[in-house]
């Protein structure tokens, strides 16, 4: 971390103990969303960090972005999320809307004074998103929505959406994006759904009858709209890998401070080279993510964005996540697997991070087809 960033990311630490940390337990147990945490995130600045000035963003890189999610994370995995997919939306209005949609929907999206997410899934078409139903219809004057969208993250809290919808045949090609607001008619939420973690984000179906979207909502073309999702995905997926990070970093700090208090056989157990081995591993791992991640973001950065580096940063710090949050709970034990330490929460709150914005599984997809297509001259 250079200067700058160790003086964001200590400010922030300040913050999400004074106002997310107090909640969190109390808030996980309830289901409870509080939009004044989000909006304090927002005055602070990380509602649209990377985001140009002139559309009130803070202008700061995609490393920057992701030590703030990982410092986020490490107090609250599901307002980290609300952060990073809020952050999605306004990535792909940014670029890929026009100079109108820009002006019309990032200042309240940066401001953090709104939500935004991003509506794909849908009941028979997660991993194979392409094969979508939702359909788009034209209209005088604009498309008529009919379909319904499921596990839609910030879904009843967020106001602008970006919902994916087909325009044409099957498959990508058919596919197109749109900008559609809390409020249109047509446009309501169906089931909250009860999970097993990220308790504090609502996830919510969206359904759509006739529900009339202005040409001007249309993002980029006609057909356009798969690779404006798989665009915003990528980096998105940088984003909840950062998420993982900070995630699996609260864990390990929990048991390194639990393994040097808790007495066993008159000593710290942090003395079992039994344990020592596992923090070890676990933070090996958790460094390695971190790394990872800062590598995959560089590219954003350098406006070269490496998709297969994206997803084998989403891949390796999820999968790290779960991994060293599991070890956490059964360094603390029996206390561990009680809502007394925080680490089974995270544990809970790590399990969707391997699932959300393509499954670890399409994350080897993507990998193994940049690997065939960079070493085409073999096959
Ligand atoms: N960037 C831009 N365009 C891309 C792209 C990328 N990274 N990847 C693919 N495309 C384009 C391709 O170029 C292609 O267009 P052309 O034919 O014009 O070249 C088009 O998209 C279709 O690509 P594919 O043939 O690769 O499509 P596919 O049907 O084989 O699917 C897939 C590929 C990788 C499996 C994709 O379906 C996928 O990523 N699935 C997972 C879905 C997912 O991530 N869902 C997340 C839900 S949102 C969420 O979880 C957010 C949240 O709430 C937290």
């Amino acid at each position: 971390m250079n200067d700058f960033q160790k003086e964001l990311v200590a400010a922030l630490r300040k913050f999400c103990r004074e106002n997310i940390e107090p909640h969190m337990e109390h808030d996980d147990h309830e289901g409870k969303f509080r939009m004044e945490i989000f909006q304090g995130l927002g005055e602070y600045g990380v509602a649209g960090v990377t985001l140009p000035t002139e559309f009130g963003g803070a202008g700061l890189t995609y490393s920057d972005y992701c030590l703030i999610l990982e410092e986020i994370a490490k107090y609250s995995v599901p307002y980290a999320v609300t952060v990073s997919v809020s952050g999605m939306v306004q990535t792909i209005i940014k670029e890929f809307g026009n100079k109108k949609q820009q002006e019309k929907f990032l200042p309240k999206l940066t401001s953090g004074e709104e939500i935004g997410a991003f509506a794909l899934s849908e009941s028979h078409s997660g991993s194979d998103a392409a094969s979508l139903k939702t359909t788009a219809r034209k209209t005088e004057g604009g498309y008529l929505l009919n379909g319904t969208k499921m596990w839609i993250t910030s879904g009843g809290i967020a106001k602008t959406y970006i919902v994916m919808a087909r325009t044409g045949g099957e498959g990508a090609k058919g596919v197109s994006a749109f900008i559609v607001r809390d409020g249109d008619k047509g446009f309501t939420f169906g089931k909250a759904e009860k999970k097993m973690g990220w308790k504090t984000s609502p996830t919510r179906e969206l359904v759509f009858e006739n529900c009339f979207v202005p040409d001007e909502n249309l993002l980029l073309a006609e057909g356009k709209g798969f690779s404006v999702a798989m665009g915003g995905l990528d980096r998105g997926r940088v984003a909840i890998a950062a998420i993982g990070v900070g995630c699996a970093q609260r864990a390990l700090d929990e048991s390194i401070k639990y393994a040097l208090t808790r007495q066993q056989f008159k000593q710290p157990i942090f003395n079992f080279q039994g344990l020592q081995f596992m923090l070890s591993d676990m933070a090996t791992e958790t460094e390695a993510s971190r790394l990872l991640v800062q590598a995959a973001a560089r590219s954003i950065d350098n406006d070269a964005t490496d998709s297969k580096l994206c997803s084998m940063a989403k891949l390796k710090a999820t999968d790290t996540a779960m991994a060293v949050t599991t070890d956490a709970v059964q360094v603390l034990g029996g206390v561990g697997y009680t809502s007394e330490y925080p680490v089974e929460r995270f544990m809970r709150d790590a399990k969707v991070l391997q699932i959300v914005e393509g499954t670890n599984q399409i994350q080897r997809v993507v990998i193994a087809r940049h690997l065939r297509k960079e070493n085409e001259q073999h096959a």
